[in-house]
């Protein structure tokens, strides 16, 4: 697969680096708190892997699949839940984990969702973040790294559902698209 990548943006150890540093910061936030940390599946699910298991203090996990991305790269600025979560966010300290911001409409459709469930508290930690992308206003309480305008795969994101199982975060070569 490496061959396929045109470029690295995103090292493996510095993805677990910035695991280590947010999974402190979320200790300390949420320490006795019990939160509800809820995974964005299916791009979340590595970040959601390595995040937890820095964070040093009692959470509760559960998942969503909502779908705001056909096949392809383009936002159809829809979201549609696909799997809704096991457990009531009445109360609870909610704490999304997202892959990738980019639009912003899957986040602000999921935060929007939780206060109309009465979540105590909605708060948003991404993995990356787009800001280029933005279509609504949407800042995240808690991003890794921010990257540019362009389509990047592996740790979680897809390129027609390949790619998520890279350790690293990439950007593929153009070809790979063209083919
Ligand atoms: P929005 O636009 O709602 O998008 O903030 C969030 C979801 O869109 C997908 N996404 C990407 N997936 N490479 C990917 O593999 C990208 O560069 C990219 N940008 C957005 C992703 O599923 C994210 O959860
Ligand atoms: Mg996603």
């Amino acid at each position: 697969m490496r061959d396929e990548i045109q470029e690295i943006l995103i090292t493996e150890e510095e993805i677990q680096a910035k695991c280590k540093e947010l999974g402190k910061q979320i200790t300390e936030e949420y320490d006795g708190k019990f939160p509800l940390v809820i995974g964005v599946l299916k791009g979340a699910m590595p970040f959601m892997g390595d995040l937890t298991k820095r964070i040093d203090t009692h959470i509760e996990m559960d998942f969503m699949d909502v779908s705001s991305y056909g096949a392809g790269m383009v936002s159809s600025g829809e979201v549609k839940i696909v799997k809704d979560l096991d457990t009531s966010v009445e109360g609870r300290d909610v704490l999304i984990l997202e892959d990738i911001i980019d639009s912003g409409l899957t986040l602000s459709y999921l935060v929007k969702l939780f206060h109309y469930r009465k979540a105590k508290s909605v708060k948003i930690v991404t993995l990356l973040d787009k800001p280029e992308g933005r279509k609504v206003d949407l800042v995240p309480d808690m991003a890794g790294f921010t990257v540019p305008d362009a389509f990047v795969v592996g740790y979680g994101l897809d390129y027609a559902e390949r790619y998520r199982n890279l350790p690293y975060i990439g950007v593929l070569k153009p070809e790979i698209y063209e083919s």
